[in-house]
Protein backbone atom coordinates (compact mmCIF):
# COMPACT_ATOMS: atom_id res chain seq x y z
CA UNK A 1 0.00 0.00 0.00
CA UNK A 2 1.09 3.51 -1.03
CA UNK A 3 2.15 5.78 1.63
CA UNK A 4 2.17 9.53 2.11
CA UNK A 5 5.15 11.02 0.69
CA UNK A 6 6.36 14.25 2.29
CA UNK A 7 7.73 17.53 0.10
CA UNK A 8 7.33 15.52 -2.73
CA UNK A 9 7.20 18.88 -5.25
CA UNK A 10 11.28 19.57 -3.61
CA UNK A 11 12.35 16.24 -5.11
CA UNK A 12 13.75 16.37 -9.00
CA UNK A 13 12.64 14.96 -11.43
CA UNK A 14 14.10 11.69 -11.24
CA UNK A 15 13.50 11.83 -7.81
CA UNK A 16 9.41 11.81 -8.28
CA UNK A 17 10.06 9.28 -11.20
CA UNK A 18 12.22 6.59 -8.88
CA UNK A 19 9.71 7.10 -5.76
CA UNK A 20 6.60 6.65 -8.80
CA UNK A 21 8.04 3.12 -10.27
CA UNK A 22 8.67 1.64 -6.93
CA UNK A 23 5.21 2.64 -5.53
CA UNK A 24 3.26 1.85 -8.31
CA UNK A 25 4.90 -0.25 -11.32
CA UNK A 26 7.37 -2.62 -9.12
CA UNK A 27 8.23 -5.38 -11.75
CA UNK A 28 6.84 -3.44 -15.00
CA UNK A 29 10.36 -3.18 -17.01
CA UNK A 30 7.98 -1.41 -19.37
CA UNK A 31 6.57 1.59 -17.32
CA UNK A 32 9.90 4.08 -17.39
CA UNK A 33 10.33 3.26 -21.11
CA UNK A 34 6.60 4.46 -21.86
CA UNK A 35 7.71 8.06 -19.64
CA UNK A 36 11.04 8.35 -21.57
CA UNK A 37 9.60 7.49 -25.05
CA UNK A 38 7.68 10.76 -24.76
CA UNK A 39 10.53 13.42 -23.51
CA UNK A 40 11.80 15.59 -26.06
CA UNK A 41 15.33 15.04 -26.97
CA UNK A 42 15.80 18.91 -27.45
CA UNK A 43 16.68 19.35 -23.49
CA UNK A 44 15.46 23.17 -24.08
CA UNK A 45 12.21 22.55 -24.97
CA UNK A 46 11.49 19.22 -22.22
CA UNK A 47 13.02 22.24 -20.35
CA UNK A 48 9.81 24.61 -20.87
CA UNK A 49 7.21 21.61 -20.55
CA UNK A 50 8.65 20.98 -17.33
CA UNK A 51 8.15 24.62 -16.34
CA UNK A 52 4.80 24.82 -17.41
CA UNK A 53 3.31 22.51 -14.30
CA UNK A 54 4.85 21.05 -10.77
CA UNK A 55 5.50 18.00 -10.25
CA UNK A 56 6.00 16.90 -14.59
CA UNK A 57 6.92 13.59 -15.01
CA UNK A 58 7.12 13.29 -19.25
CA UNK A 59 4.49 14.86 -22.26
CA UNK A 60 1.52 14.12 -23.13
CA UNK A 61 0.63 13.68 -27.06
CA UNK A 62 -1.90 14.36 -28.65
CA UNK A 63 -2.31 15.08 -32.54
CA UNK A 64 -2.28 18.37 -33.39
CA UNK A 65 -4.22 18.46 -36.93
CA UNK A 66 -5.63 20.85 -39.95
CA UNK A 67 -9.02 21.44 -41.68
CA UNK A 68 -8.84 23.52 -44.48
CA UNK A 69 -11.08 25.60 -46.77
CA UNK A 70 -12.91 27.43 -44.12
CA UNK A 71 -14.47 30.71 -45.70
CA UNK A 72 -15.05 32.87 -43.12
CA UNK A 73 -15.92 36.58 -43.70
CA UNK A 74 -14.64 36.27 -47.25
CA UNK A 75 -11.13 35.42 -46.03
CA UNK A 76 -9.48 31.69 -46.34
CA UNK A 77 -8.44 29.84 -43.17
CA UNK A 78 -6.99 26.54 -42.40
CA UNK A 79 -7.71 26.28 -39.03
CA UNK A 80 -5.67 24.09 -36.07
CA UNK A 81 -7.35 21.57 -34.16
CA UNK A 82 -5.61 19.76 -31.40
CA UNK A 83 -8.11 16.56 -30.15
CA UNK A 84 -7.87 12.57 -30.23
CA UNK A 85 -11.33 11.98 -31.31
CA UNK A 86 -11.11 10.26 -34.55
CA UNK A 87 -13.58 11.90 -36.76
CA UNK A 88 -13.39 15.69 -35.78
CA UNK A 89 -11.11 16.84 -37.43
CA UNK A 90 -12.59 15.51 -40.67
CA UNK A 91 -16.17 16.34 -39.97
CA UNK A 92 -14.70 20.13 -39.74
CA UNK A 93 -13.35 19.89 -43.00
CA UNK A 94 -16.00 18.30 -44.29
CA UNK A 95 -18.26 21.00 -43.38
CA UNK A 96 -16.05 23.68 -44.57
CA UNK A 97 -15.47 22.44 -47.83
CA UNK A 98 -19.59 22.04 -47.81
CA UNK A 99 -20.17 25.55 -47.53
CA UNK A 100 -17.10 27.08 -49.33
CA UNK A 101 -19.50 26.05 -52.11
CA UNK A 102 -22.25 27.66 -50.79
CA UNK A 103 -20.79 31.18 -49.85
CA UNK A 104 -18.89 30.48 -46.76
CA UNK A 105 -18.89 31.54 -42.78
CA UNK A 106 -19.82 34.86 -41.47
CA UNK A 107 -18.70 35.96 -37.87
CA UNK A 108 -18.96 39.31 -35.84
CA UNK A 109 -18.34 39.87 -32.29
CA UNK A 110 -20.75 41.40 -30.26
CA UNK A 111 -19.00 42.04 -27.17
CA UNK A 112 -15.87 41.76 -25.37
CA UNK A 113 -16.58 42.42 -21.64
CA UNK A 114 -15.00 40.57 -18.90
CA UNK A 115 -15.98 40.70 -15.69
CA UNK A 116 -15.27 39.58 -11.75
CA UNK A 117 -16.17 40.05 -8.36
CA UNK A 118 -14.99 40.85 -5.04
CA UNK A 119 -17.59 38.98 -2.97
CA UNK A 120 -18.61 41.28 0.43
CA UNK A 121 -20.73 40.35 3.32
CA UNK A 122 -22.16 42.70 5.74
CA UNK A 123 -24.60 42.78 8.29
CA UNK A 124 -25.69 46.28 8.35
CA UNK A 125 -28.07 48.21 6.11
CA UNK A 126 -27.69 48.65 2.26
CA UNK A 127 -28.26 52.18 2.31
CA UNK A 128 -24.96 52.20 4.52
CA UNK A 129 -23.02 50.21 2.37
CA UNK A 130 -23.71 51.95 -0.78
CA UNK A 131 -23.24 55.45 0.75
CA UNK A 132 -19.46 53.91 1.42
CA UNK A 133 -18.78 52.77 -1.73
CA UNK A 134 -20.01 55.91 -3.42
CA UNK A 135 -17.62 57.62 -1.01
CA UNK A 136 -14.45 55.44 -1.87
CA UNK A 137 -15.34 54.10 -5.40
CA UNK A 138 -12.94 57.08 -6.82
CA UNK A 139 -10.20 55.36 -4.71
CA UNK A 140 -10.84 51.80 -5.62
CA UNK A 141 -10.05 53.21 -9.76
CA UNK A 142 -6.89 54.91 -9.06
CA UNK A 143 -5.42 52.07 -6.45
CA UNK A 144 -5.35 50.17 -9.83
CA UNK A 145 -3.34 53.31 -11.74
CA UNK A 146 0.05 51.30 -11.59
CA UNK A 147 -1.09 47.95 -12.41
CA UNK A 148 -3.15 48.77 -15.27
CA UNK A 149 -0.99 51.34 -17.02
CA UNK A 150 0.12 49.21 -19.59
CA UNK A 151 -3.61 47.53 -20.33
CA UNK A 152 -4.24 51.26 -20.34
CA UNK A 153 -2.04 52.75 -22.47
CA UNK A 154 -3.19 50.16 -25.03
CA UNK A 155 -7.24 51.33 -24.86
CA UNK A 156 -8.27 48.22 -22.41
CA UNK A 157 -8.79 48.39 -18.32
CA UNK A 158 -11.04 48.46 -15.84
CA UNK A 159 -14.65 49.74 -17.24
CA UNK A 160 -16.67 50.19 -14.09
CA UNK A 161 -17.31 48.94 -10.63
CA UNK A 162 -20.84 48.40 -9.15
CA UNK A 163 -21.98 47.35 -5.73
CA UNK A 164 -24.61 44.74 -5.96
CA UNK A 165 -26.96 43.69 -3.27
CA UNK A 166 -27.39 40.11 -3.33
CA UNK A 167 -28.78 39.71 0.15
CA UNK A 168 -32.46 38.16 -1.69
CA UNK A 169 -29.60 35.00 -2.75
CA UNK A 170 -27.55 34.97 0.24
CA UNK A 171 -28.11 36.47 4.08
CA UNK A 172 -25.57 39.34 4.15
CA UNK A 173 -24.03 39.09 0.13
CA UNK A 174 -22.84 41.97 -1.76
CA UNK A 175 -20.74 42.17 -4.53
CA UNK A 176 -18.53 44.69 -6.04
CA UNK A 177 -19.35 43.51 -9.88
CA UNK A 178 -16.16 44.79 -11.68
CA UNK A 179 -16.23 44.89 -15.78
CA UNK A 180 -13.08 44.75 -18.08
CA UNK A 181 -11.56 45.08 -21.42
CA UNK A 182 -8.27 43.19 -21.97
CA UNK A 183 -8.33 43.26 -25.39
CA UNK A 184 -6.25 41.02 -26.77
CA UNK A 185 -5.15 38.80 -23.46
CA UNK A 186 -7.83 36.76 -22.12
CA UNK A 187 -7.18 38.83 -18.95
CA UNK A 188 -7.06 36.47 -16.53
CA UNK A 189 -4.24 37.61 -13.93
CA UNK A 190 -4.71 41.04 -15.24
CA UNK A 191 -8.54 40.61 -13.69
CA UNK A 192 -7.74 38.97 -11.00
CA UNK A 193 -4.52 41.48 -9.77
CA UNK A 194 -7.08 44.52 -10.04
CA UNK A 195 -10.27 42.72 -7.82
CA UNK A 196 -7.41 41.82 -5.38
CA UNK A 197 -6.07 45.71 -5.09
CA UNK A 198 -9.81 46.77 -5.31
CA UNK A 199 -10.13 43.78 -2.34
CA UNK A 200 -7.94 45.45 -0.44
CA UNK A 201 -8.51 49.14 -0.95
CA UNK A 202 -11.99 48.40 0.30
CA UNK A 203 -11.07 46.61 3.27
CA UNK A 204 -8.70 49.38 4.46
CA UNK A 205 -11.05 52.15 3.75
CA UNK A 206 -13.90 50.47 5.22
CA UNK A 207 -11.30 49.74 8.61
CA UNK A 208 -11.50 54.10 9.25
CA UNK A 209 -15.35 54.74 8.41
CA UNK A 210 -16.42 55.52 11.74
CA UNK A 211 -20.47 54.41 10.10
CA UNK A 212 -19.27 50.94 10.37
CA UNK A 213 -18.05 51.23 14.25
CA UNK A 214 -19.66 48.30 15.14
CA UNK A 215 -20.52 46.34 11.78
CA UNK A 216 -17.57 46.48 9.25
CA UNK A 217 -17.84 45.18 5.61
CA UNK A 218 -15.60 41.93 5.34
CA UNK A 219 -14.04 40.69 2.03
CA UNK A 220 -14.32 37.28 1.57
CA UNK A 221 -12.76 36.30 -1.84
CA UNK A 222 -11.90 37.78 -5.03
CA UNK A 223 -12.22 36.23 -8.74
CA UNK A 224 -12.61 36.85 -12.31
CA UNK A 225 -15.87 35.26 -13.22
CA UNK A 226 -15.55 32.70 -15.99
CA UNK A 227 -19.39 33.32 -17.10
CA UNK A 228 -18.98 35.90 -19.67
CA UNK A 229 -22.39 36.62 -21.48
CA UNK A 230 -20.92 40.09 -22.13
CA UNK A 231 -18.21 38.53 -24.17
CA UNK A 232 -20.16 37.47 -27.06
CA UNK A 233 -19.74 36.08 -30.72
CA UNK A 234 -21.84 35.05 -33.29
CA UNK A 235 -21.15 32.84 -36.51
CA UNK A 236 -23.57 31.20 -39.30
CA UNK A 237 -23.98 29.94 -42.90
CA UNK A 238 -26.79 30.56 -45.25
CA UNK A 239 -28.23 29.70 -48.37
CA UNK A 240 -31.09 28.95 -50.63
CA UNK A 241 -32.86 26.08 -49.45
CA UNK A 242 -32.84 24.16 -52.78
CA UNK A 243 -28.75 25.04 -52.78
CA UNK A 244 -28.66 22.14 -49.83
CA UNK A 245 -29.37 19.60 -52.59
CA UNK A 246 -27.06 16.82 -51.91
CA UNK A 247 -26.35 13.29 -53.12
CA UNK A 248 -29.52 11.50 -53.03
CA UNK A 249 -31.69 13.99 -51.00
CA UNK A 250 -33.62 17.07 -51.32
CA UNK A 251 -32.32 20.49 -50.18
CA UNK A 252 -35.84 21.19 -48.60
CA UNK A 253 -36.19 17.65 -46.79
CA UNK A 254 -32.66 18.24 -45.87
CA UNK A 255 -33.23 21.62 -44.02
CA UNK A 256 -36.51 20.39 -42.56
CA UNK A 257 -34.94 17.51 -40.92
CA UNK A 258 -31.83 19.83 -40.04
CA UNK A 259 -34.16 22.62 -38.54
CA UNK A 260 -36.45 20.00 -36.78
CA UNK A 261 -33.30 18.31 -35.36
CA UNK A 262 -31.95 21.42 -33.51
CA UNK A 263 -35.55 22.36 -32.16
CA UNK A 264 -35.27 18.90 -30.19
CA UNK A 265 -32.03 19.90 -28.70
CA UNK A 266 -33.38 23.24 -28.08
CA UNK A 267 -36.27 21.67 -25.35
CA UNK A 268 -34.67 18.59 -24.50
CA UNK A 269 -31.66 18.18 -22.20
CA UNK A 270 -30.32 15.05 -22.79
CA UNK A 271 -29.75 15.77 -26.80
CA UNK A 272 -29.51 19.16 -25.87
CA UNK A 273 -26.08 18.15 -23.76
CA UNK A 274 -24.85 15.50 -26.66
CA UNK A 275 -25.85 18.06 -29.26
CA UNK A 276 -23.37 20.98 -27.27
CA UNK A 277 -20.87 18.43 -26.78
CA UNK A 278 -20.43 18.14 -30.51
CA UNK A 279 -20.03 21.69 -30.75
CA UNK A 280 -17.33 21.78 -28.17
CA UNK A 281 -15.42 19.17 -30.09
CA UNK A 282 -14.62 21.73 -32.66
CA UNK A 283 -14.26 24.43 -29.99
CA UNK A 284 -12.18 22.68 -27.51
CA UNK A 285 -9.77 21.45 -30.47
CA UNK A 286 -8.73 24.94 -31.14
CA UNK A 287 -9.10 26.10 -27.75
CA UNK A 288 -6.31 23.65 -26.99
CA UNK A 289 -3.77 24.11 -30.05
CA UNK A 290 -3.99 27.67 -29.37
CA UNK A 291 -3.31 27.45 -25.67
CA UNK A 292 -6.25 29.01 -24.61
CA UNK A 293 -7.66 28.01 -21.41
CA UNK A 294 -10.36 25.13 -22.46
CA UNK A 295 -11.85 24.72 -18.86
CA UNK A 296 -12.71 28.45 -18.41
CA UNK A 297 -14.29 28.01 -22.27
CA UNK A 298 -16.21 24.78 -21.24
CA UNK A 299 -17.95 26.06 -17.98
CA UNK A 300 -18.83 29.56 -19.27
CA UNK A 301 -20.32 28.23 -22.38
CA UNK A 302 -22.10 25.35 -20.35
CA UNK A 303 -23.53 27.90 -18.08
CA UNK A 304 -24.88 30.40 -20.94
CA UNK A 305 -26.31 27.48 -22.67
CA UNK A 306 -28.49 27.34 -19.47
CA UNK A 307 -29.36 31.17 -19.11
CA UNK A 308 -32.70 30.85 -19.24
CA UNK A 309 -33.31 28.52 -16.43
CA UNK A 310 -33.09 25.43 -18.57
CA UNK A 311 -29.92 23.66 -20.46
CA UNK A 312 -30.64 24.02 -24.35
CA UNK A 313 -29.22 24.17 -27.76
CA UNK A 314 -25.88 26.87 -28.33
CA UNK A 315 -27.34 26.75 -32.02
CA UNK A 316 -30.53 27.97 -33.78
CA UNK A 317 -31.72 27.08 -37.52
CA UNK A 318 -34.81 27.98 -39.39
CA UNK A 319 -35.69 28.36 -42.66
CA UNK A 320 -37.43 31.24 -43.80
CA UNK A 321 -38.52 32.38 -47.25
CA UNK A 322 -36.69 29.75 -48.90
CA UNK A 323 -33.53 30.61 -47.36
CA UNK A 324 -32.10 28.08 -44.72
CA UNK A 325 -30.13 30.18 -41.99
CA UNK A 326 -28.10 28.23 -39.12
CA UNK A 327 -26.03 29.84 -36.51
CA UNK A 328 -24.32 29.84 -33.22
CA UNK A 329 -23.96 32.54 -30.41
CA UNK A 330 -21.53 32.13 -27.35
CA UNK A 331 -19.30 33.38 -25.09
CA UNK A 332 -15.26 33.16 -25.63
CA UNK A 333 -13.09 34.97 -23.36
CA UNK A 334 -9.79 34.00 -25.15
CA UNK A 335 -6.15 35.48 -25.35
CA UNK A 336 -4.28 35.85 -28.62
CA UNK A 337 -1.36 36.99 -26.06
CA UNK A 338 0.47 36.14 -22.81
CA UNK A 339 -0.25 32.76 -21.18
CA UNK A 340 0.86 29.57 -23.75
CA UNK A 341 0.06 31.73 -26.25
CA UNK A 342 3.13 33.01 -26.77
CA UNK A 343 5.29 30.50 -25.07
CA UNK A 344 4.19 26.93 -26.36
CA UNK A 345 6.17 27.00 -29.76
CA UNK A 346 3.17 25.08 -31.01
CA UNK A 347 0.55 27.61 -29.81
CA UNK A 348 2.71 29.78 -31.58
CA UNK A 349 2.34 27.73 -35.00
CA UNK A 350 -1.27 27.71 -34.52
CA UNK A 351 -1.78 31.29 -34.17
CA UNK A 352 0.72 31.81 -37.07
CA UNK A 353 -1.07 29.67 -38.91
CA UNK A 354 -4.79 31.79 -38.64
CA UNK A 355 -2.43 34.98 -39.87
CA UNK A 356 -1.84 35.95 -36.41
CA UNK A 357 -5.04 36.82 -35.41
CA UNK A 358 -6.48 39.14 -32.57
CA UNK A 359 -8.53 38.05 -29.38
CA UNK A 360 -11.64 39.56 -31.10
CA UNK A 361 -10.43 36.98 -34.55
CA UNK A 362 -9.93 34.42 -33.24
CA UNK A 363 -13.38 34.71 -31.02
CA UNK A 364 -14.99 34.39 -34.97
CA UNK A 365 -12.65 31.64 -35.68
CA UNK A 366 -13.48 29.36 -32.67
CA UNK A 367 -16.82 29.82 -32.81
CA UNK A 368 -16.67 29.03 -36.59
CA UNK A 369 -15.18 25.84 -35.56
CA UNK A 370 -17.98 24.92 -33.36
CA UNK A 371 -20.67 25.36 -35.65
CA UNK A 372 -19.07 23.62 -38.32
CA UNK A 373 -18.96 20.92 -36.17
CA UNK A 374 -22.43 21.16 -35.16
CA UNK A 375 -23.32 21.44 -38.41
CA UNK A 376 -21.24 17.94 -40.03
CA UNK A 377 -22.51 16.08 -36.68
CA UNK A 378 -26.18 16.71 -36.98
CA UNK A 379 -25.97 16.38 -41.13
CA UNK A 380 -24.71 13.36 -40.70
CA UNK A 381 -27.29 12.20 -37.71
CA UNK A 382 -30.61 13.10 -39.87
CA UNK A 383 -28.89 11.43 -43.30
CA UNK A 384 -26.98 8.71 -42.68
CA UNK A 385 -26.19 8.32 -39.48
CA UNK A 386 -23.33 9.07 -37.01
CA UNK A 387 -21.64 5.65 -37.04
CA UNK A 388 -20.57 5.01 -40.99
CA UNK A 389 -18.08 7.87 -40.73
CA UNK A 390 -17.61 7.84 -37.40
CA UNK A 391 -16.27 3.92 -37.51
CA UNK A 392 -14.46 4.48 -41.03
CA UNK A 393 -12.44 7.09 -38.66
CA UNK A 394 -12.11 4.56 -35.57
CA UNK A 395 -10.71 1.98 -38.13
CA UNK A 396 -7.26 2.80 -37.91
CA UNK A 397 -6.98 3.04 -33.95
CA UNK A 398 -8.82 -0.55 -33.86
CA UNK A 399 -6.16 -1.50 -36.37
CA UNK A 400 -3.53 -0.36 -34.35
CA UNK A 401 -4.77 -2.11 -31.31
CA UNK A 402 -5.04 -5.14 -32.94
CA UNK A 403 -1.11 -4.74 -34.03
CA UNK A 404 -2.31 -4.91 -37.60
CA UNK A 405 1.24 -4.72 -40.02
CA UNK A 406 1.15 -2.07 -42.68
CA UNK A 407 0.14 -4.43 -44.94
CA UNK A 408 -3.09 -5.03 -42.79
CA UNK A 409 -3.73 -1.97 -43.07
CA UNK A 410 -3.93 -1.06 -46.58
CA UNK A 411 -5.93 -4.39 -46.98
CA UNK A 412 -8.33 -3.10 -44.51
CA UNK A 413 -8.77 0.50 -45.79
CA UNK A 414 -9.61 -0.85 -48.85
CA UNK A 415 -11.84 -3.98 -47.55
CA UNK A 416 -13.74 -1.48 -45.41
CA UNK A 417 -14.37 1.14 -48.33
CA UNK A 418 -17.33 -1.46 -49.16
CA UNK A 419 -18.36 -3.13 -45.86
CA UNK A 420 -19.03 -1.65 -42.32
CA UNK A 421 -16.56 -1.08 -39.98
CA UNK A 422 -16.97 -2.58 -36.50
CA UNK A 423 -14.47 -4.27 -33.87
CA UNK A 424 -15.64 -7.73 -34.50
CA UNK A 425 -15.85 -7.18 -38.46
CA UNK A 426 -12.02 -5.66 -38.08
CA UNK A 427 -11.06 -8.34 -36.22
CA UNK A 428 -12.36 -11.12 -38.39
CA UNK A 429 -11.12 -9.69 -41.86
CA UNK A 430 -7.59 -9.69 -39.62
CA UNK A 431 -7.73 -13.19 -38.61
CA UNK A 432 -8.82 -14.15 -42.60
CA UNK A 433 -5.73 -12.07 -43.50
CA UNK A 434 -3.65 -14.09 -41.25
CA UNK A 435 -4.49 -17.25 -42.09
C1 LIG B 1 -19.54 12.85 -30.81
O1 LIG B 1 -18.30 13.21 -30.27
C2 LIG B 1 -20.40 14.08 -31.00
C3 LIG B 1 -21.83 13.81 -31.46
O2 LIG B 1 -22.46 12.91 -30.56
C4 LIG B 1 -22.53 15.15 -31.47
C5 LIG B 1 -24.02 15.07 -31.71
O3 LIG B 1 -24.65 14.06 -31.38
O4 LIG B 1 -24.56 16.08 -32.21
C6 LIG B 1 -21.86 13.16 -32.82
Amino acid sequence: MAQPVPRFSKKTKEEKIDWLLDTYFKGDANAKKVLNQYYNSNENLQQLHDDFIENAITNYYLPFGIAPNFLINQNLYTIPMVIEESSVVAAASNAAKFWLDRGGFTAEVISTTKNGQVHIDFYGTAELLTEFFEAIKPKLITSLDSLQKNMKNRGGGLLDIELLDATETLEGYYQLHCTFETLDAMGANFINSCLEQIAETFESEATTYEAFAKNKPKVVMSILSNYVPECLVRAEVACKVEDLDQKGIKGEKFAQDFVRAIHIAKSETRRAVTHNKGIMNGIDAVILATGNDFRAVEAGVHAYAARNGYYSSLTHAQVKDGVFRFWIEIPLALGTVGGLTSLHPLAKFALQLMQNPSARELMQLVAVAGLAQNFAAVRSLVTVGIQKGHMKMHLMNILNQQGASVKEKEKALSYFKEYAVSHTAVEQFLKEVRT
